[in-house]
């Protein structure tokens, strides 16, 4: 099956030296990429910046944006049966990007931001048959919120993680993860590395769509 998968964070600028942006390393996403490939899938990755190599054999996207991200995904979307959404895109960007630096003046300097699309509410919109992953970064309130977000997004499941002073979900090391699927059915995953949160990601995309059993697949 044909798999999109988003990575990493994006940039939003305020100028030509700065940027709004996230922790995100993008290794959750490229981890499901590398999953994705390794059991048989077409994979279509699309990733703000990181310093990862793409996996071999994958369709890789660069972008730095959240506008961008869309508009890649938008490409890629009608041709994919399952979308995974591990980026951490930027929520709101400058209203205004300077053309040049922006100069240090007074004690106190606002910046005005405004809100981006939610990509994967987009999607949700318009998912038809296609399965729908997103992520859920949480401080608190862990179930209840990545649940909103499940039925918001209309998500298949969600991978919702939990950031603590003890658990710093970015980069590498082992985790621990919450996975509801839309009937709210929780499962936990407890002190997993990302690798083994993507295999159980892939796996269940796999179950959803039946796809040991598809025949008729030609693409
Ligand atoms: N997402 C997206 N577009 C955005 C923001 C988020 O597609 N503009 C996706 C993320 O890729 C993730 C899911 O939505 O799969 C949830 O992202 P998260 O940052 O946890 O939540 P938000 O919906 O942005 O809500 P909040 O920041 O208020 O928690």
């Amino acid at each position: 099956m044909k798999i999109l998968i988003t990575a990493g964070p994006t940039r939003e600028s305020l100028d030509p030296v700065r940027f709004i942006s996230n922790r995100s390393t993008g290794e959750m996403g490229f981890a499901i990429a590398k999953a994705a490939k390794r059991r048989g899938h077409k994979v279509i990755l699309i990733s703000g910046p990181t310093h990862l190599a793409p996996p071999k054999g994958v369709k890789f996207f660069s972008v730095q944006t959240a506008r961008q991200m869309q508009k890649e995904i938008l490409n890629n979307f009608s041709s994919a049966e399952s979308v995974v959404m591990a980026a951490a895109v930027s929520d709101y960007r400058p209203a205004k990007e300077s053309r040049v630096k922006i100069k240090k003046s007074k004690n106190i300097l606002n910046l005005k931001l405004i809100k981006n699309p939610d990509i994967l509410e987009v999607l949700g919109r318009s998912k038809g048959k296609k399965i729908l992953v997103g992520f859920a970064l949480e401080t608190g309130g862990l179930y209840k919120n990545a649940l909103k977000k499940l039925k918001e997004k209309k998500l298949d499941f969600i991978v919702a993680n939990q950031l603590t002073k003890k658990q710093n979900v970015f980069g590498t090391g082992k985790t621990n993860v919450l996975i509801i699927d839309k009937n709210g059915n929780k499962a936990h995953l407890r002190s997993v590395t990302k690798d083994e949160v993507a295999e159980e990601i892939v796996s269940r995309i796999e179950n959803l769509t039946n796809w040991t059993n598809w025949t008729n697949w030609t693409n």
